[in-house]
């Protein structure tokens, strides 16, 4: 599996959002390396330790979304929970003494780009428009609702 490269396309535009999703990516490419290398201790503990970090992005965004009054608030929170819970199954087979890792890898790649690409980047939009002209613009919301009814 190949690292995740940071690139402008990752980029949600909100600087302590991307700070935290770089971080995400950077636990997840050491992950990836670990486990590439047969490192199976480190790749354990790094496991437990992007599981962990996300949850607590997670709770941050919510926290950031609740508050600026993002009216998805509540569908982002239970895409949020859905992904959490899935990390979490992982983590607690991992932590009856099952090797995960070659699992969890594809599984967060496409989880974690899925979310930042998607969900993340429609209530950024919705957000930098709102600050910019304290209007709301549809247009995150728009592609929030296609992406749940597609
Ligand atoms: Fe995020
Ligand atoms: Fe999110």
């Amino acid at each position: 599996m190949q690292n995740i490269n940071w690139t402008d396309e990752l980029s949600i535009g909100i600087e302590s959002i991307d700070l935290q999703h770089r971080h995400i990516v950077d636990l997840f490419n050491r992950l990836n390396e670990a486990h590439k290398h047969g490192h199976v201790t480190v790749a354990n503990e790094l496991l437990a330790e992007l599981i962990g970090y996300k949850v607590s992005h997670c709770a941050y965004e919510e926290d950031l979304l609740k508050k600026s009054g993002f009216p998805l608030y509540k569908m982002h929170k239970l895409s949020h929970e859905l992904l959490i819970n899935k990390c979490l199954a992982l983590h607690q087979r991992a932590e009856s003494g099952e090797y995960v890792v070659n699992e969890a890898i594809p599984f967060l790649k496409t989880a974690l780009l899925r979310h930042i690409k998607g969900e993340d980047a429609d209530y950024a939009t919705y957000m930098r428009q709102s600050q910019r002209n304290g209007q709301k613009d549809g247009r995150g919301l728009l592609n929030s609702l296609r992406r749940v009814f597609k």
